[in-house]
């Protein structure tokens, strides 16, 4: 792990051999041509964007790619998690095929978790594989997708069931680009800034008690520090467990609950870090319930879960039986083994742990925790 000190600019190296890379992190980086000055050159490069970030940011990446690549080609994808499915991917390939891209061609993510899961994902997979750089644009693509190399989309039965584990080159975080965020994503991605405090850092969490009025009014160096310190903790984790046999689950607290909340919904109802912010809070209380944290803990969280602006009480997903409903959801998980569910708890206040739990346990904290 490594990072510089100033404030409002730091460099955090995710540390994995040869597929080692930074993540940049600072002020009017996205237009810059210096930012991408390391990275190689190439006959071509295809900016993927979406309809909502390409009329924003897609001019001033594209003019300061020009130098480095002979054509600089940009693909608009219809914006929403609904659209991170095989056709929408479909289109990536038609482009890189269309406009006679190679194998060296360099492919840019410029958006959110949806762009960059599915650029990532048509990366791993085009010519079986070409170089690509995550620009995220949302404060959860700064501090989460962007980094670490999952990439994928969406089955209808399941979240992220179909993708591959791909590292980018670089990632390089624009604090400016958060100004144009609406108030209802700046929350969603401090949820999942929130979840590194339960699971690996309490005096980050305590500052983020402290700070999350600044970082509500997107102020520059609070938004720094978070995006920061979440990076070199995530760096951490990914740096011991790239392809998640052990510890790298713990990055996914809260994720069981929310990600059976966002299909059980339909995708883009609830947005992903509202999920993860109900899913956490859902999480601590099953914590509790199975004697690891008591109950002024889950009630921190959930003050602070709150504060962020996310929801703290879970959907109704079935009027019959809606905890068997989230439960036959849950078992539709990556960590499920064998149809068992796993969790990850906390185990103590800043350190996680993944463990299955009793149905009749499960359910008691799904009434408990659904309105
Ligand atoms: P998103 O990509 O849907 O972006 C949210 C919305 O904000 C979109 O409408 C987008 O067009 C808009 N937007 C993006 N940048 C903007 C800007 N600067 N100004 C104005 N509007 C902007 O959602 P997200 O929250 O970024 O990502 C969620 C996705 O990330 C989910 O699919 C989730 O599964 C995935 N995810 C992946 C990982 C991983 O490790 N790969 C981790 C966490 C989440
Ligand atoms: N967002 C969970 C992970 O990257 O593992």
């Amino acid at each position: 792990m490594q990072a510089n000190s100033s404030p409002m600019s730091a460099q955090v190296q995710i540390e994995l051999a040869e597929r080692s890379y930074p993540i940049v992190i600072g002020s009017k980086l996205l237009g810059a041509a210096l930012t991408y000055q390391q990275l190689p050159k190439a006959a071509c490069a295809l900016v993927v964007s979406n309809t909502t970030v390409a009329p924003l940011y897609a001019a001033q990446l594209m003019q300061a790619l020009q130098s480095h690549y002979g054509q600089v080609l940009l693909l608009t994808l219809p914006d929403g998690e609904a659209h991170k499915d095989w056709p929408t991917l479909q289109l990536i390939f038609d482009a890189l095929l269309e406009n006679g891209c190679d194998r060296k061609t360099v492919l840019f993510a410029l958006g959110g978790g949806v762009v960059g899961d599915m650029t990532g994902f048509a990366a791993a997979s085009y010519m079986r594989g070409v170089p690509f750089v995550q620009i995220p644009t949302t404060l959860l693509a700064q501090v989460d997708s962007s980094v670490g190399g999952k990439t994928a989309i969406n089955h209808p039965q399941g979240k992220n069931m179909i993708g591959a584990f791909y590292q980018p080159l670089q990632v390089v975080c624009d604090l400016d680009v958060l100004q144009t965020l609406p108030d209802r994503e700046l929350s969603a991605g401090l949820a999942e800034i929130i979840k590194y405090g339960p699971i690996a850092d309490m005096a980050f969490f305590a500052w983020l008690e402290s700070n999350l009025d600044a970082l509500l009014a997107k102020e520059p160096a609070a938004l720094a520090h978070a995006i920061r310190r979440s990076c070199e903790i995530k760096a951490w984790v990914v740096g011991q467990d790239e392809r998640e046999s052990g510890l790298r689950a713990i990055l996914n607290f809260g994720h069981t609950f929310g990600h059976a909340i966002e299909s059980g919904l339909g995708y883009g109802e609830w947005l992903h870090g509202e999920g993860v912010g109900c899913g956490m809070v859902m999480a601590a209380h099953l914590s509790q319930r199975l004697g690891l944290v008591d109950l002024a803990f889950v009630e921190r969280l959930t003050q602070l879960v709150s504060r962020a602006g996310l929801p703290v009480k879970g959907p109704m997903l079935s009027a019959t039986d809606n905890a068997g409903r989230y439960l036959e959801l849950m078992r539709i998980d990556k960590k499920s083994e064998a149809g068992e569910i796993r969790f990850v708890v906390i185990d103590g206040p800043g350190q996680a742990a993944v463990r299955a739990a009793p149905d009749a346990l499960v359910r008691e904290v799904i009434d408990l925790c659904c309105a």
